[in-house]
């Protein structure tokens, strides 16, 4: 994501980014109101990212369950989000952690390819 777009998605109110701390900043999460493709979600998570040096290590998952329980208590679930179809890794990291596939959308054309990307509901655990 570019600069200025990442400057607007900041600036605007209705979107909440989180960092992630460890003494110094881990990676982001960025939530945003849902688009209009997935009208039965609450929230939408529109990024979720962590620095290389931290993947792997169990962090992701202990900030999905936090993520989950926030939104619970706020009654903003279901959650949704979307996944890159080709992004094997984030596709288990996702199913592992109770997301149903729902729908397929055509997210970009890179070099005149098209890739497509899972939209994911996570309703509760
Ligand atoms: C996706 C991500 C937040 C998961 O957090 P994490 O701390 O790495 O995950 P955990 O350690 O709790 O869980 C491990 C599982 O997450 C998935 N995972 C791990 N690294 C990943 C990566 N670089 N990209 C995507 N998924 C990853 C795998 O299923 C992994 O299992 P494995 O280690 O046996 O392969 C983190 O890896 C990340 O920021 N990846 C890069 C950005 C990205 O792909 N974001 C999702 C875009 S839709």
């Amino acid at each position: 994501m570019g600069v200025e777009r990442w400057r607007g998605v900041l600036l605007d109110p209705e979107n909440e980014a989180w960092v992630v701390e460890t003494g110094e900043p881990a990676g982001f999460i960025c939530l945003t109101p849902p688009p209009d493709y997935v009208p039965q979600a609450r929230s939408f998570l529109d990024q979720i990212y962590l620095l290389p040096s931290w993947q792997s290590g169990g962090m992701g998952s202990g900030i999905w369950r936090h993520l989950m329980e926030d939104l619970r208590r706020r009654r903003a679930l279901p959650l949704a989000l979307t996944a890159v179809e080709v992004n094997d890794r984030a596709r288990i990291f996702y199913e592992g952690h109770g997301g149903h596939a729902i729908d397929l959308i055509l997210g970009f054309t890179w070099q005149g390819r098209p890739f497509y990307e899972i939209v994911y509901l996570f309703d509760s655990t």
